[in-house]
């Protein structure tokens, strides 16, 4: 599984079960949500879902009435799904970009992102160039005073996901992705209970530019 395009499919192949069937479906986003409370942002703060999938979060933001909100993902799949679903409960039309993080042709062309969210993304990238490119693309499209939330699995969490290997994480590494110019504002531990009962450790950490 090297090649982007083998990527895209097999994400794409993921997004053909039903949400509840995904590994890592979650239906109360508490944890991100949590965190997110934290930045006290204003309602039309630009909001970067990065490798959304078909996330419920978007919904409860929606629900909580944020109206800036902006999902990507590689799989155009899961974005179509995520897309008709909010345009069905909201008659909202989700601003979507579908595009690799690792090798951007459109999310770094975003500028001023009040909040960026990844929840178990960045694990994914296993070659030190990739995690290079996605710590550049948030120094890239981050406001000034922004918040970078990033949750993924700590060092005691599982070693795949979704059939892939995993880079983990602690705090220290996050920290040093994201280098001097970020600091930390809250981070905490959460067990995530799969759909399937499996425990998934993760590491949610808050970051604010300075
Ligand atoms: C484990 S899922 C998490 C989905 C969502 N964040 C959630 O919490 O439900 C990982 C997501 O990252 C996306 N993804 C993987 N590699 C990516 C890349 N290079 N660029 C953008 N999205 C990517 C996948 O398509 C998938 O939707």
């Amino acid at each position: 599984m090297d090649t982007s395009k083998n990527l895209v499919s097999h994400w794409d192949a993921a997004y053909h079960k039903d949400d509840e069937q995904l590994g890592w479906f979650e239906s109360n986003p508490e944890s991100t949500l949590q965190l997110i409370n934290t930045c006290n942002l204003k309602k039309d703060a630009s909001i970067l879902n990065v490798g959304s999938g078909t996330t419920l979060l978007i919904d409860t933001l929606l629900g909580q009435g944020y109206t800036n909100i902006i999902a990507n993902d590689l799989s155009e799949v899961a974005l179509t799904k995520l897309k008709m679903r909010i345009q069905k409960k909201y008659a909202f039309e989700l601003n979507c970009v579908p595009d690799d993080l690792t090798n951007s042709s459109k999310v770094g062309n975003l500028k001023n992102i009040d909040l960026w969210v990844d929840r178990a993304v960045l694990h994914f990238f296993l070659k030190e160039e990739e995690q290079k490119a996605y710590f550049k693309l948030i120094d890239n499209v981050m406001a000034t005073n922004g918040f970078v939330l990033i949750a993924v699995f700590s060092l005691d969490g599982a070693e795949k996901c979704c059939g892939l290997d995993l880079q983990r994480y602690n705090l220290e590494m996050l920290q040093q992705g994201l280098g001097k110019a970020f600091k930390l504002i809250e981070t905490f531990n959460f067990t995530y209970i799969n759909p399937f009962g499996g425990e998934r450790p993760y590491i949610y950490t808050l970051f604010q530019r300075r």
